[in-house]
């Protein structure tokens, strides 16, 4: 029997977010339903209500999100009812080019459900990246689903659903930061300090954090950066230099997307070193600069999706140096609010007083 229950929608470009009752079907196959426990609020569902991804509103909002097992559909092996599960948009097909090659990290043709979530008069709604988690129940593809410790708090698993495996990942998997390099981080806001968290779990040996906000400085310190740097007056290329005896960070991660942070991540960084851009940029921005300083710096200019990451591999580990006391993931968690708070924490994002409102269902 399909179920009625409660979910955050964004009707039309720019309109605030609504809660309202919404329909999820009984699982087809290779589909779950699971009820959603928590759910982080993340730029990117701001960016779905102002029409920034594409103009398929009605959206469900939400995707940073962890919670239980209800129903699974026809041939659903992977997870069972009562599996503690985290959501992610990267379920991996297996079959495209980039899977055939042995790089499923950038699949071209990832899994969602196939059945549509709808409003009550049967309007169909587009789930924020194929997940739509601010509701007490959602409607994903089983790949959708990772299975990880139960003892982990929701709030906190979650959010390697998004943001916080992104930089993470920016960090270990896509700049494959090691034991002993520097590392330069610009932009410490959820992204970026969970890319200073991943800089120290590799063993980075000098994190160098970079933001205009003091607050942000603090929190990227207390999650592992050995040295800070206030954007808002200090220049960051010379402070980067400074720290890394003249020659720059060996790795330098734009956690903000900005050709003006990306340029410093650029010149900030050692010869041959990597740049990491995680920060996503509007489509209204250009670059500039001279093409033999590319040339003549080497090296390996990346951008990271999603960290790179592949969440059966990725987040059960994660999860479980969590729980080991090895990766401070909590702390990410600033605000913990209700299903009927996610427009006022579109505005506590803005005014950057978090790292991350979770929603708890
Ligand atoms: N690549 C991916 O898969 C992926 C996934 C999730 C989010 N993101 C993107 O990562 C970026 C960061 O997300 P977030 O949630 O951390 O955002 P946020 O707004 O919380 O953090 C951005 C930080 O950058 C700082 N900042 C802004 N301009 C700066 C400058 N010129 N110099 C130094 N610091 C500056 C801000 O003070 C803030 O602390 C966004 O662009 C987001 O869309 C990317
Ligand atoms: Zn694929
Ligand atoms: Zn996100």
């Amino acid at each position: 029997m399909p179920q009625q229950v409660r979910g955050v929608i964004a009707r039309s470009k720019g309109a605030m977010v609504e809660l309202v009752d919404i329909v999820i079907p009984d699982p087809g196959p290779g589909e779950v339903v699971v009820a959603v426990a928590a759910c982080g609020v993340c730029h990117t569902d701001l960016t779905y209500r102002d029409g920034g991804i594409n103009d398929e509103f009605p959206f469900l909002l939400g995707h940073e999100a962890a919670g239980t097992v209800e129903s699974v559909g026809e041939g659903v092996e992977s997870v069972k009812p009562g599996d503690f599960v985290v959501l992610n948009w990267r379920a991996v097909c297996g079959r495209c080019r980039a899977c055939k090659r042995g790089l499923p990290q950038y699949c071209f043709d990832t899994f969602n459900a196939s059945q549509k979530m709808t409003l009550t008069d049967g309007t169909e709604l587009t789930p924020a990246l194929g997940i739509g988690a601010f509701a007490d129940k959602t409607l994903v593809h089983s790949g959708q689903c990772t299975k990880v410790d139960p003892a982990a708090d929701p709030a906190v698993a979650g959010l390697l659903g998004c943001g916080v495996m992104a930089g993470l990942g920016a960090a270990v998997n896509t700049g494959a930061v090691g034991r002993g390099d520097s590392v330069a981080v610009i932009g410490c806001g959820g992204v970026g300090d969970a890319a200073v968290a991943g800089a120290r779990l590799a063993g980075a040996s000098t994190i160098i954090a970079v933001d205009r906000d003091e607050k942000k400085l603090a929190w990227a310190a207390e999650l592992g950066a050995t040295h800070t740097v206030n954007a808002s007056d200090t220049d960051p290329v010379a402070a980067i230099a400074g720290l890394t005896g003249g020659f720059g960070a060996d790795v330098v991660i734009d956690a903000v997307g900005r050709p003006e942070t990306w340029k410093q991540a650029f010149y900030a960084r050692d010869l041959a070193g990597t740049v990491v851009l995680v920060g996503v940029p509007t489509p209204d921005l250009r670059l500039d600069m001279p093409l033999l300083d590319f040339f003549s710096r080497g090296g390996a200019l990346k951008s990271s999706w999603y960290g790179d990451c592949l969440p059966e591999r990725d987040f059960p580990a994660l999860v479980d140096l969590h729980l080991q006391g090895r990766l401070p993931l909590e702390k990410f968690v600033t605000e913990r609010i209700g299903l009927d708070d996610v427009e006022k924490a579109f505005h506590t994002m803005h005014s950057g007083e978090v790292l991350r409102s979770v929603v708890i269902l």
